[in-house]
């Protein structure tokens, strides 16, 4: 039971360090878009937690950040088709710049679900920020604003990322041995 997760892991497919510029990187692009404009982040648990942990800290400029709970995966490695609502948000939103931010953008459903329901607290704008977006034929028809890399079709656990809710706190991103 308590052996290394790291012997579950085939290979590391973007390192810390790579992580880290990345997310720099990041700050600086959203802090320019941002100069001037309240900013209020959405964080879609549990996925987000590590990515927004080490982007809000980049940050010297007024920020407010909250979470929503959706998953679809439940556990797993293939979504459900169906996005369940685990939590809602409880910040006021209405009139604010918001950046939703994830950990990943695979079939869209959970950034196409959260994009519609945060637009009934009628926020000025809504925007998208994930670390890593798939290169697939999205199920729903939502694009990132700002992404850190793309990858292909893999599935990949670390920083965030689970398979059956384990490896979510592994600081790099690597792909599951079979
Ligand atoms: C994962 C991930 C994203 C979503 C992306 O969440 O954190 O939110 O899937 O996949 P999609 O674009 O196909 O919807 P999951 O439902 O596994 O919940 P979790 O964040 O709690 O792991």
């Amino acid at each position: 039971m308590y052996n290394d997760v790291e012997k579950d892991i085939e290979s590391v497919l973007l390192t810390q360090e790579q992580i880290r510029q990345k997310v720099s990187e990041m700050v600086r692009r959203i802090d320019s878009d941002y100069r001037g404009k309240e900013l209020v982040m959405i964080a879609v648990l549990k996925g987000s937690v590590l990515f927004l942990a080490d982007l809000v800290r980049g940050f010297k400029r007024p920020l407010e950040f909250d979470f929503i709970g959706v998953s679809s995966y439940e556990g797993g490695k293939v979504s459900t088709g169906v996005v369940r609502l685990d939590k809602e948000i409880a910040i006021d939103i209405k009139g604010k710049n918001v950046l939703v931010v994830d950990d990943i953008l695979d079939t869209g459903r959970t950034l196409g679900f959260v994009k519609h329901y945060l637009q009934k607290f009628e926020p000025n704008e809504i925007k998208i920020c994930v670390l890593v977006n798939k290169e697939i034929k999205r199920a729903i028809d939502v694009e990132a604003d700002y992404w850190g890399f793309k990858i292909p079709n893999v599935f990949i656990v670390g920083y965030g990322m689970d398979f059956e809710n384990h490896y979510r706190h592994l600081p790099y991103i690597g792909i599951l041995k079979r």
